[in-house]
């Protein structure tokens, strides 16, 4: 029994050595650690021996099982190391490989153009004010001279957020303009010091609605940049001044421009401002309409019932206001000949721009 034994260790240990692979280690336990291997075969036998040999035999079968256990557990970890060493040996990061390149992203070129024309009217000395994008009737019309009911209100088909009946002639508004912003913000001034309001000079930008015929030339989503000045002595020199210099600016020193008389219920006088067609320099083309001229802005001296409903007294105050359309003025400098690519958000188009 006891060499029965003996060769049970042998085998097991010898053939323990030579295995290499996670397989190969499984069988090996199950062969000779496993329920039917020849050394639990002695345990299962111990009971038939004579009674003097069972201690003896019971040990030292013992001690084999205990061996064998614990030599299974070192080649398990031997075998680990060498799974880990081969991996790492395989697997060896190269650094020098050429990293996947990243995609930079960029400015939408509306938005780098109202940076652009935040940037001169900020160089002129104006600041920005935001102003909010939904208004009551009241802020988007009446306070800037339009009653209700008044034909003017035609030009600018307009979103209505709530109609409801209590609200009578004051609904709720998605701005058609940033003009309201010109009242929110001479009132906000004149709070200040209302015997002495301080001088005004903001831009104020932002998104627009209008429930409007979508066309290369008008989406019903816009941007618009409002400019108002307020203060003493503020003649219509400084309105035309203030926009020619933004004109060569934004355009180029060689930009000539002029003012065309128009309306507008806020401004009076109202102009709407065009340059020279630098496509064509004036001869006439077809971006220009064969009119030598591109249209940028509308303007005005601010109507002196628009300075009352912001709290400046119009015998003492004066002033001057513009609205320009950042994506028409984008379409201008590019040669965009779609507006709607502006909200495409087709990379092919935005690409372009950096
Ligand atoms: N609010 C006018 C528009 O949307 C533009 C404008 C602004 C004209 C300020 C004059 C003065 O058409």
């Amino acid at each position: 029994m006891e060499e029965l034994l003996d060769k049970i260790q042998k085998e097991a240990i010898d053939s323990l050595g030579a295995i290499e692979d996670e397989d190969t280690l499984q069988r090996w336990r199950v062969q000779h650690l496993g329920r039917s291997s020849p050394l639990m075969g002695i345990f299962d036998q111990l009971g038939t021996l004579p009674k003097e040999e069972r201690p003896v035999i019971g040990r030292r079968a013992n001690e084999i099982k205990l061996e064998l256990e614990a030599a299974y557990q070192q080649q398990s970890q031997v075998m680990r190391q060498i799974a880990i060493e081969h991996s790492l040996s395989m697997d060896r990061l190269d650094v020098t490989l050429p990293s996947r390149s990243l995609t930079p992203g960029r400015l939408h070129p509306t938005t780098k153009t109202m940076r652009d024309i935040y940037r001169i009217f900020s160089e002129m000395g104006f600041q920005i004010y935001l102003s909010r994008e939904v208004e009551t009737d009241e802020l988007n019309f009446q306070l800037l001279n339009f009653p209700p009911h008044h034909p003017a209100r035609e030009m600018q088909d307009s979103i209505y957020v709530e109609t409801s009946k209590d609200r009578g002639d004051n609904p709720i508004v998605m701005r058609t303009h940033t003009s309201p912003g010109q009242i929110h913000a001479m009132r906000e001034y004149t709070a200040v010091n209302p015997e002495n309001p301080p001088p005004v000079r903001i831009i104020l930008p932002g998104m627009c609605y209008r429930y409007e015929q979508i066309t290369a030339r008008s989406e019903m989503q816009f941007n618009q940049i409002e400019g108002l000045a307020v203060g003493q002595d503020i003649t219509f020199g400084d309105l035309k001044g203030t926009l020619n210099d933004f004109a060569r600016r934004m355009f180029g020193q060689q930009v000539r421009s002029r003012f065309r008389a128009s309306h507008f219920p806020f401004t009076e006088p109202s102009a709407e401002m065009d340059i020279e067609c630098f496509v064509c320099g004036g001869e006439g083309c077809k971006v220009c309409k064969r009119t030598g001229w591109l249209e940028i802005l509308g303007c005005g001296m601010v109507h002196p019932v628009v300075l009352q409903n912001g709290g400046y007294d119009p015998q003492r105050y004066t002033g001057f206001a513009f609205g320009m359309g950042p994506e028409r003025i984008a379409m201008l400098r590019h040669r965009i000949s779609d507006i709607r690519n502006f909200w495409a958000n087709d990379m092919r188009f935005l690409e372009q721009f950096n």
